[in-house]
């Protein structure tokens, strides 16, 4: 074994402890340290295994391209928002797509084009290198256009409804089997026209696959393109003739795949009517029904139905990720407690916009971990609940998933805080949530709004609070004043 495989199987296994680590809470930190360990390793190796073969000049292009990736990736994770994460995942993944498809092309205009392919590559593994290109293109390619979309409607630069194309399945679907034809004729007959029509094929089903798909979808959609971006970097491994990339991009392929699988379990979507750009998802109907009128209040009347309250539920979501009220949220949270009222939190598995958001930002405020329960650990005790205080969330919280068979939602699990005696939701507006679906849950009976940024909100009810606490105070210490005369 030399000592570039030796490094290749040590970065590959600092990759799998990554993986390992950032599953918990409590190793994630370890488990970005040795990822980054083993992508510094693995950089480090492939550059001198390069320089063996090439010129000083391209190891000099060679260092500066990677100079420059770094400088990027430090300034932009420097400045990105928590809120702004999924967005920046989309484009690295697209960085994975598009770079396949330029791995892809070269491999074809190296080899194939110029004839010594055959010198090259062996007669016997010739139509397996053909394929390898092809596929390698082709995976690239819907990575590229599906994550540019994933970027756009995560990023609000288009709107997050479904795109519903008339016969969009038998689009997709022709669009695969033309795929599968294409494939094997290029393995038969490799020619310039192929590989462009593979690239446009696979650059427009990325685009339309992912534009198919509407907003509570999103983060399955997320997690898919973070395999697809897997399997890119695989097919590019195999014409790099690099094992340590196989290993990578097989590793995020199947870790991702997975994660999709598991979030359509948790969402109670299809799995393959996700990856097939919402297969047998009916277009929403686009009309809106009228819920007639909602109530409002106002921080000091919320404040004083918290006094009042014997338990209390916080559901947070976007919202409070938006206005950074987790703070103040913790700072509430803290004070009922010492009132004696019953407080946790009930998190929904997307609530947010990445997996594990509200635990982040909840973790941040020191929320003790033990208050901070899951969808299915809380659900059943809304009933018995007397305040539920919905913090920036919204699709997450919305009846119409469990009650209305027609909406785009339905049938994803949500938080049912309208079993409560009261729920105060904060948001500023009665704007739709991220799957652009009204909520009925703001025209319930029990329900009213308390408009504004959820931060200042909060902020305005522990004012209240104090207030309320100061004025208890006066009697008494006048009482006390009595008692000493
Ligand atoms: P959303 O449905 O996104 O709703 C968030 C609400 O927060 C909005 O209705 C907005 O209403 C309110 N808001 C925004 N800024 C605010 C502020 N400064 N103060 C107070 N309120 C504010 O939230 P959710 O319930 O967390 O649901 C998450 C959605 O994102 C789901 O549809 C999910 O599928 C999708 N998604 C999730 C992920 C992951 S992995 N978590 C990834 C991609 C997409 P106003 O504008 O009226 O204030």
């Amino acid at each position: 074994m030399t000592a570039s495989h030796a490094a290749d199987l040590v970065a590959a296994l600092l990759f799998i402890l990554s993986l390992a680590g950032l599953s918990q809470h409590r190793t994630s930190r370890a488990g970005v340290v040795y990822g980054i360990a083993g992508m510094a390793l693995a950089l480090v190796a492939t550059v001198v295994v390069a320089a063996q073969s090439i010129t000083a000049g391209a190891v000099a292009l060679i260092l500066l391209a990677m100079a420059l990736g770094a400088m990027t990736g430090l300034w932009r994770a420097r400045r990105v928002e928590m809120t702004q994460m999924p967005e920046l995942i989309a484009v690295l993944h697209s960085f994975v797509g598009l770079a396949a498809v330029l791995v892809g092309w070269n491999s074809y205009l190296e080899v194939e084009s110029h004839g010594t392919a055959q010198t090259r590559i062996g007669a016997d593994l010739l139509g397996i290198h053909h394929a390898e290109v092809f596929i390698g293109i082709f995976i690239g390619a819907v990575t590229f256009t599906g994550s540019i979309v994933a970027f756009l409607k995560l990023s609000a630069r288009i709107k997050s409804r479904p795109l519903m194309l008339p016969g969009k399945n038998a689009l997709n679907i022709g669009a695969l089997a033309a795929f599968v034809v294409l494939t094997v004729w290029f393995t038969i007959s490799p020619n310039l026209p192929l590989t462009i029509a593979v690239t446009v094929l696979a650059l427009a089903l990325g685009w339309h696959l992912v534009a198919s798909i509407g907003g509570g979808d999103m983060p399955v959609v997320v997690s898919m393109l973070n395999s697809y971006s897997g399997w890119a970097a695989a097919a590019a491994g195999f014409l790099l003739d690099n094992n340590l990339l196989i290993v990578t991009g097989a590793l995020v392929g199947s870790s991702g795949a997975y994660l999709s699988y598991i979030m359509c379990k948790a969402m109670n979507r299809s799995f393959l009517s996700v990856i097939m750009g919402g297969f047998g998802i009916a277009a929403p109907s686009g009309h809106e029904e009228d819920h007639g009128e909602h109530r409002e209040v106002r921080a000091a009347q919320a404040a004083e139905m918290l006094a009042q309250a014997r338990s209390v539920i916080i559901t947070p979501g976007y919202g409070m990720a938006v206005a950074q009220a987790q703070q103040p949220v913790a700072e509430l949270t803290r004070q009922l407690r010492e009132r004696g009222v019953a407080v946790r939190f009930g998190v929904h598995p997307v609530a947010g916009r990445l997996p594990g958001h509200m635990n982040v930002l909840l973790a941040e405020a020191k929320v003790s971990y033990d208050i901070v329960l899951e969808m299915d650990e809380i659900n059943d005790d809304f009933a018995d609940t007397s305040v539920v205080l919905v913090i920036g969330a919204n699709d997450t919280v919305n009846p119409a998933a469990t009650e209305d068979p027609g909406s785009p939602i339905a049938g994803m699990p949500v938080l049912r805080v309208w079993e409560a005696e009261q729920v105060i939701v904060f948001k500023r507006s009665m704007a739709s949530g991220y799957a652009g679906v009204q909520n009925p849950l703001f025209f319930r009976e029990n329900s009213s709004m308390l408009f504004g940024d959820a931060k200042q909100s909060v902020e305005e009810i522990l004012h209240e609070l104090s207030a309320n606490n100061r004025r208890d105070a006066v009697p008494a210490a006048r009482q006390a004043t009595v008692v000493s005369h």
